[in-house]
């Protein structure tokens, strides 16, 4: 098991995994974070876990993953932020964990929107991002990151789609390294966001996109829309030029079907 030892050995953060709670097995480490956000801890503590009873996705769907292999962990965050900013840190959280996944492998990530991360077209990792809002400002906001380290087999009707740092670089990851690196990268994003604004994060997120200017078909409300991705609006939001007029789709109801 990922121990608390290990983990903050030779960790160079001073705010991120200032507390690392690990477990072997946790309904969800998100909801761990959560509850722990709602009863004072500070910012910047982590859960973490090999394995998820109840691990969740976006869109309401399950993360599974094998223990052992892989890290699912979350980090809570209480950010001197307006509630308006809080669409923004999934890409803060997805440039966070491109950043450090390059450091170690030399692999270059690609940021899909809204909120996953690809190699060779397919998913290595997912971000979650929940948040508590009182009195119309930010309580906690809690990112959930799951990233597909070591695992060599998916399921058969996932293994098109998602992939692993293994399978890509042929060769073994430290998880404990990719950990801390992660760390490492979220607290930098964090003080550029603090001293420079939320969409200081978004020059890296498309710079990693390999959607803009080509076609893009989602899901909208059992609507399929097809467009051409322009950009992002200021939210977060997917713009689209569709038959000639701009559309911006948001990440909460809208799945992409095809790009
Ligand atoms: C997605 O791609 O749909 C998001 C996946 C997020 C999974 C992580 S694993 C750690 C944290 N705890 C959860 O229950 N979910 C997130």
């Amino acid at each position: 098991m990922l121990s608390e030892k290990s983990l903050r050995s030779g960790l160079k953060t001073k705010v991120f995994g200032r507390k690392i709670f690990s477990f072997e097995s946790i309904d969800s480490t998100n909801d761990c974070a959560k509850a722990l956000g709602g009863c004072g801890a500070p910012e910047g503590v982590v859960v973490i876990a090999e394995e998820q009873t109840a691990g969740k996705g976006r869109l309401g769907r399950a993360w599974i993953t094998r223990p052992h292999e892989n890290l699912t962990f979350s980090v809570l965050l209480k950010p001197d932020l307006g509630v308006e900013n809080l669409s923004l840190f999934p890409f803060f959280a997805a440039v966070s964990v491109a950043r450090a996944v390059e450091q170690l492998t030399g692999l270059k990530v690609e940021c899909k929107w809204p909120n996953d991360l690809l190699l060779s077209g397919k998913k290595f990792a997912g971000i979650l991002l929940e948040g508590s809002i009182k009195q119309n400002a930010i309580e906690y906001v809690i990112i959930g990151i799951g990233i597909n380290v070591n695992q060599q087999v998916f399921p058969s009707e996932l293994s098109s789609l998602a992939t692993s740092l293994t399978l890509e670089t042929k060769s073994h990851i430290n998880r404990e390294k990719l950990f801390r690196e992660t760390l490492v990268q979220l607290e930098w994003h964090y003080k550029e966001i603090a001293a420079k604004g939320m969409n200081s994060v978004m020059p890296g997120w498309l710079e990693r996109s390999t959607m803009l200017n080509q076609p893009v078909s989602v899901l909208l409300q059992g609507e399929t829309i097809t467009g051409v991705m322009r950009g992002l609006s200021a939210e977060g939001g997917l713009v689209l030029a569709v038959d000639g007029a701009e559309r911006t789709v948001h990440a909460g109801d809208t799945t992409i079907l095809k790009r």
